[in-house]
């Protein structure tokens, strides 16, 4: 087999054969393929698609490019869940304990965020003492004590993946819906869950702008978990604000906090209950929505849920103290309230910007080498919709570098828009694909 014959069939928008497709990634991945041809096919596939028998085999084809993770040693159907990113989303950290409390399980290995904020394992860290560096025993051995553990990858997982997405990143494909789908099931397929439950966002704060776009992308990657006899399920939710209020790791921490204790309601809540209530049922542990909710609720207000992430938290090191005295979290020196200009309703919100305002004052990082300041942030005080006067708190930035502040602040300013007629509201959860 040669590439110039395998990129010209793309090139001329003909079908790759699975074998054609399995010489690509294992070639590249061995480095036997240079990069411009590569460059050349993942361009070819930006202009022509593939279909979904290519699609399916990409991805298989990437998901055994490196190890796999084997589950097998905790007990139970591991239900992995994937969200495909967005500003400020702390679901996971709360979905974990809340399904163990209600008798499911989560064992999940998290990456590292990047761009728009931190990711699950820096908001793990910022709780003093929390380790996300287990190994797989100790990891299997937290699942089966108290049903949840997360922790950072270890293994080498997917290193086609690795080598793809970054020569996609300087050569213009990475918005190529097969591409992407491939990429983040492979991911999935890999890391050995026995289902898996995606969150694909739509929205200002996502990777698909628009509504159209996710819902095919989370079709497509229902239909590769199809392709490789694992039940996948997903849901296609609003990111045209931030994921409730808290946007930055130890705020975060304390937002999912108080959700599992029962003091926030609000659109996190509401997503978070929705995830696990799907978790419930794949993990056969309830049989319907209205069953698996109610259980939900109960372990909220019995406590149930909020000691499960006591018990994880002190299972990975940490301090579970965190749980009733936020002061003992990361706190900023400086406080600084941005208000409304005009006023009217909240009509819009530039997502992305409000998640790179957070960077600039150091919540999350430009470059993967840049480190975190677990304690800076903003909370946001209105959301879409809201009604605001003049000089009301849109949200409160928490600082302690204010070298970037002044800029931080014009650009969250300039993100949220006001306008004299109320907006028509959206749903959170617009569908879920099985
Ligand atoms: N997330 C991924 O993991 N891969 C992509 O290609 C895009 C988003
Ligand atoms: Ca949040």
């Amino acid at each position: 087999m040669r590439m110039p014959e395998i990129i010209r069939k793309k090139q001329l928008n003909k079908e790759l054969s699975p074998e054609e497709i399995r010489f690509f990634v294992n070639g590249y991945t061995h480095d036997e393929i240079p990069d411009y041809q590569a460059a050349a096919l993942t361009m070819a596939i930006w202009f022509n698609g593939m279909s979904t028998e290519e699609i399916g085999e990409l991805t298989l084809a990437m998901a055994e490019s490196g190890d796999t993770v084997d589950l097998s040693s905790i007990k139970g159907i591991k239900v992995d869940k994937h969200s495909s990113g967005g500003v400020a989303d702390t679901t996971t950290i709360a979905v974990g304990p809340l399904v163990a409390a209600c008798g499911g399980r989560m064992a999940k290995m998290s990456g590292r965020g990047l761009a728009h904020s931190g990711g699950t394992l820096d908001k793990l860290e910022s709780i003093p003492g929390f380790s996300v560096n287990q190994d797989m025993q100790r990891f299997s051995e937290i699942v089966n004590t108290c049903g949840v553990s997360i922790i950072g990858q270890t293994a080498n997982l997917v290193p086609a993946d690795k080598k793809l997405y970054a020569l996609r990143d300087v050569t213009a494909t990475v918005d190529s819906m097969p591409l992407i789908a491939a990429s983040i099931m492979s991911k999935k397929l890999a890391a050995g869950g026995d289902k898996i439950l995606l969150d694909v966002k739509w929205g200002s704060g996502a990777f698909m702008h628009e509504l159209e776009k996710a819902e095919k992308l989370a079709r497509i990657m229902v239909d590769i978990g199809k392709h490789a006899g694992k039940e996948t399920r997903a849901m296609v939710t609003d990111m045209n604000q931030p994921l409730g209020n808290a946007v930055g790791n130890a705020l975060e921490v304390m937002e999912a906090i108080e959700i599992l204790r029962g003091d926030a309601e609000g659109d996190l809540k509401d997503l978070i209950m929705e995830l696990s209530a799907q978790i419930l049922i794949m993990g056969a542990v309830h049989e319907n929505r209205d069953e698996a909710l109610k259980a939900l609720e109960q372990a909220v207000s019995s406590g149930a849920a909020v000691e499960r992430l006591k018990q994880m938290i002190s299972l990975h090191g940490g301090n579970p103290a965190v749980c009733d005295d936020f002061s003992l979290l990361p706190q900023a020196r400086k406080t600084e309230s941005i208000t409304a200009e005009s006023a009217g309703y909240i009509t819009a919100m530039q997502t992305d910007d409000i998640g790179t305002a957070s960077v600039m004052i150091g919540a999350g990082r430009e470059k993967k080498s840049d480190s975190i300041d677990p304690a800076v942030g903003l909370w946001l005080r209105k959301r879409l919709g809201d009604r605001v006067e003049t000089g009301d708190v849109l949200a409160d930035f928490y600082v302690n570098d204010t070298a970037d502040l002044k800029e931080a602040a014009d650009l969250f300013k300039k993100a949220v828009r006001i306008d004299s007629t109320r907006p028509e509201e959206k749903p959170l959860i617009v569908r879920t694909l099985s």
